[in-house]
């Protein structure tokens, strides 16, 4: 059904009338508080939570906006997102990217790397060691028995530089020295977020090193489309251009082999719902304990996209384009309701989902993946576009 802006408009101005009449009423029961909810635009986490001193630098607290009311903030800290508002489909922007209030509560939540920006290596390596050009790497061992996420002290953990800023992007940068949790090479990163004029927002990473090594860089945010606070994201509709993933062993280490996921409940090349097949009897899913894979994107080009999914209750659709080969998607398993959200909930079981795009899990060790290495000379270049419509 097409509205015109008119139309639109008066039907907004009568639904706030009666809305804003409805909480004018005395609250008869406890049921009128979801209508004042209902009507209210949500909102960024405040600027005043983020600058603090952290590793003895300041950090700071950036908004982005673009012309058609899409918001996003972000910290110096980790490189997090920390918000981000898109409208839903009657207007009213959500927050669909977990967040909270202050960088204390992003320590305390660490290994759940809410928003953050990850790195050197995102996603596992085996028994935390690999071998370059013959020789023995070791890295800190953070997700037993396996390093996850860049190991001890991530770059979700430290205050990148902010290079460049403008309405509607800005840059980090961060210099990962030579040994630093035991990777050769000063690697020299930096990401962009650019929020466009078609409600994108289009996440480029950049690298250079002066020793072979190896980089896997990815956002780690958590998506609600229905808006963080509003349930569980199991009845999200959900579908992959993937054909095959990467099995896993009982530390979601990968197998090595390539499997179809036909006849799994992995296969999302048709829409399905996440909760449709999460509780199936399947060893894979039990050894995620829900969703925790990589699946190996068909095309990765940016001509289309990589995934799409859309809240039941708001409309809003997000669509993914990269030019990475893989994608980690993670039904929020090891959430428990421990951290309180931006907007006061719980950060409950299953109540976001990450699509991390990236190289598979733990390349370094296995020579048939596409390689991770990056040399002197070469410039490591990736683009992750996460885009908004509404349904
Ligand atoms: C991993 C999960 C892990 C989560 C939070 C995801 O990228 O695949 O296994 O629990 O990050 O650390």
């Amino acid at each position: 059904m097409k509205f015109t802006f008119e139309g639109r408009f008066v039907i907004v101005l009568t639904a706030s009338i009666l809305s804003l009449a409805a909480c004018k009423q005395p609250a008869k029961n406890t049921s009128a508080t979801p209508t004042m909810t209902d009507t209210t635009q949500a909102t960024l986490p405040p600027e005043k939570g983020f600058k603090e001193i952290v590793d003895g630098k300041l950090t700071h607290y950036y908004v982005l906006k673009n012309a058609h009311g899409m918001q996003a903030a972000f910290t110096d800290y980790g490189a997090h997102l920390l918000g981000l508002l898109v409208p839903d489909k009657s207007g009213k922007l959500k927050d669909v990217v977990i967040g909270f209030d202050e960088i204390e509560a992003y320590k305390k939540a660490l290994s759940a790397y809410y928003g953050a920006t990850i790195g050197r290596y995102g996603n596992r390596i085996a028994k935390g060691h690999f071998v370059i050009d013959g020789r023995r790497i070791d890295l800190f061992v953070n997700n037993k028995p396996n390093t996850l996420h860049g190991g001890r002290k991530g770059f979700n953990d430290v205050v990148w530089d902010t290079k460049s800023v403008t309405d509607s992007s800005i840059t980090f940068s961060y210099l990962s020295k030579d040994w630093e949790e035991g990777y050769p090479g000063n690697l020299q990163c930096k990401v962009t977020f650019e929020l466009t004029g078609d409600n994108a927002i289009k996440i480029s990473y950049e690298a250079t090193t002066d020793k072979n090594t190896v980089v896997n860089m990815t956002n780690h945010s958590y998506f609600n489309l229905n808006g963080i606070g509003s349930g569980t994201i199991l009845d999200h509709l959900v579908q992959f251009n993937a054909s095959n993933y990467t099995p896993v062993d009982s530390t979601l280490i990968p197998t090595g082999n390539i499997e179809p996921v036909a006849g799994t409940p992995l296969d999302f090349t048709k829409p399905a719902t996440i909760g449709s097949r999460i509780n199936d009897k399947n060893d894979q899913l039990k050894k995620g304990k829900g969703y925790d894979h990589n699946l190996v994107l068909d095309k990765h080009d940016l001509t289309m996209p990589v995934a799409s999914v859309t809240g039941d209750k708001t409309g809003i659709e997000m669509q993914i384009f990269t030019t990475e080969p893989g994608l980690q998607f993670y039904s929020g398993n090891f959430m428990t309701g421990a951290n309180t959200m931006h907007g006061g909930a719980k950060d409950d079981y299953r109540t976001g989902f990450a699509m991390e795009t990236q190289h598979f899990p733990d390349s370094p060790n296995k020579p048939a993946f596409p390689s991770t290495v990056l040399k002197p000379g070469e410039v490591y270049k990736t683009v992750t576009i996460y885009k908004f419509s509404v349904k």
